[in-house]
């Protein structure tokens, strides 16, 4: 039963564009690179690939599908499916908490990232020296108004945008700006590879090390591939409930899968190259991107132009993930607490800004949050990526997993995993990704994080790792 207020893709590539927008963007080229490097490389690189391939894109075929079932957003998808009083929209309520926290410093990092568009745009990049460019990003992330400015200014403009509602607007935005920034990695890609570090860069992230790589590096690589797919939210479910019926949901999945990955294992081999032919440090932290790239490119002529066009599209990427973060948690109001869109978005979104403050003071002083970052080893800005990427997104995964491959009725399932799609008509295929979702995902996230508990050490069956 169709509902005449929900909107549908203008086009067939316009559910694969804005998912891949959702799923493309700071996570890829920012998030991924850093944790990279502090994980010690190759070896967190590829857990992080069996991650994506074993569990991320498996969940994210059944997330699509529970969105175009249910024709709704998460909390009431799963009323919809299992009943209005079942348990199962608890997993709908993580995934709008999990985006809630993740908005709210996400925006900070995109807002470093509308500074450094600007700060390129006065042309201080050209020319500038290593060391005075890594001052810089202290400068800018050490000014803690500055830092809340351009927090909200993020903010006002992603509000901005899903007011108007986001089919349209995200469809014609990811069109344009997905070729663009595929592009300009694939340009910067050639410049890095001319470098004197290319070699031990690339060997950084495709050899495989072992120092670094900890017990919690497992849970950090199962924890990405949620983040940088998109998925354990509802973001892919919301969209995919804007799916005609005879949409391909698993060709999708895997085009989307496909295109974030390339992007996030580009933005590796443009940035290790360059931190290794300047003698930087791979575990420098959420500053990799931000110091690495205008090194790089103060040594080209129209470094100007370079800089502004990458730190544009890093802004436009995080946009179009920004936009499908804010979309889940509004339409939980909308849809079930009857607000009208013009009130939901704003009111959501103000409520994010003022979350995003202390991670935005967090991450500019040492003295703010000093206190907890002594007792826990984290700020605040950290806490709340580690509790909503590596902890919220893999167990609301974990019940969009045993939902979609235990409760839904089998029937209904395979139509869906076959409609409109050749390659899911085929019937191993459907069955392999039957059995992974019930066994294999499951048990994989309930491991890693017993493992990232140190249960198993407790019990005395691992030595430490
Ligand atoms: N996938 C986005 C990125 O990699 C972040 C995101 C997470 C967006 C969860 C929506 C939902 O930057």
């Amino acid at each position: 039963m169709a509902d005449e207020r929900r909107g549908e893709w203008g086009s067939r590539v316009g559910f694969i564009l804005a998912a891949a927008g959702s799923a493309v963007g700071l996570g890829n080229v920012w998030k991924f690179p850093y944790i990279t490097g502090e994980n010690g490389g190759g070896l967190f690189v590829l857990i992080y690939l069996v991650c994506i391939l074993a569990v991320g894109l498996p969940i994210m075929i059944a997330e699509v599908m529970l969105g175009r079932m249910s024709q709704r957003s998460p909390v009431s998808a799963f009323k919809q499916l299992a009943g209005d009083k079942s348990l199962w929209r608890g997993v709908g309520w993580i995934g709008v908490l999990a985006g809630f926290v993740i908005l709210s410093y996400y925006s900070v990092v995109a807002g470093w990232a509308l500074e450094y568009t600007v700060f390129s745009a006065s042309g201080a990049i050209e020319g500038a020296d290593p060391a005075a460019l890594t001052q810089r990003f202290g400068q800018v992330a050490g000014n803690g108004s500055g830092a809340i400015l351009w927090h909200v200014a993020f903010m006002a403009i992603t509000i901005a945008i899903v007011i108007g509602g986001v089919q349209k607007g995200v469809e014609i935005a990811a069109r344009v700006l997905m070729p663009l920034l595929l592009l300009m990695f694939i340009a910067l890609l050639i410049f890095a590879s001319q470098l004197e570090g290319f070699g031990e860069g690339a060997s950084f992230v495709f050899g495989l090390h072992t120092d670094n790589f900890g017990p919690g590096s497992v849970l950090e690589a199962l924890g990405h591939s949620f983040f940088t797919l998109s998925v354990g939210m509802g973001a892919m479910l919301t969209y995919g409930s804007y799916l005609k019926k005879d949409d391909d949901i698993v060709v999708a999945s895997v085009a989307i899968t496909v295109i974030d990955t390339l992007v996030a294992l580009m933005a590796c081999l443009v940035l290790f190259p360059i931190t290794f032919t300047y003698g930087m440090e791979p575990a420098a932290g959420p500053s990799l991107v931000f110091q690495n790239i205008p090194i790089a490119l103060a040594q080209l002529p129209g470094s100007t132009i370079w800089a502004v066009t990458f730190f544009l599209l890093l802004v436009f990427a995080a946009l179009t993930s920004a936009i499908s973060l804010l979309e889940v948690t509004a339409s939980y109001f909308i849809d079930e607490l009857g607000w009208s869109r013009s009130v939901a978005v704003p009111v959501t979104g103000g409520a994010i800004i003022l979350l995003g403050i202390p991670s935005a003071l967090a991450a500019s002083s040492h003295t703010f949050g000093a206190g907890m970052e002594a007792a826990i080893g984290m700020n605040w800005f950290d806490l709340f990526d580690y509790v909503s990427s590596n902890w919220m997104l893999p167990l609301c995964g974990l019940g969009i997993s045993l939902f979609a491959a235990w409760r839904v009725g089998e029937q209904a399932r395979r139509v869906q995993f076959a409609a409109g799609s050749t390659l899911g008509k085929i019937e191993g295929l459907y069955v392999a990704w039957l059995q992974v979702l019930r066994f294999v995902v499951p048990i994989a996230i309930v491991l890693i994080m017993l493992h990232a508990l140190k249960v198993f050490e407790l019990l005395g069956l691992t030595g430490a790792t």
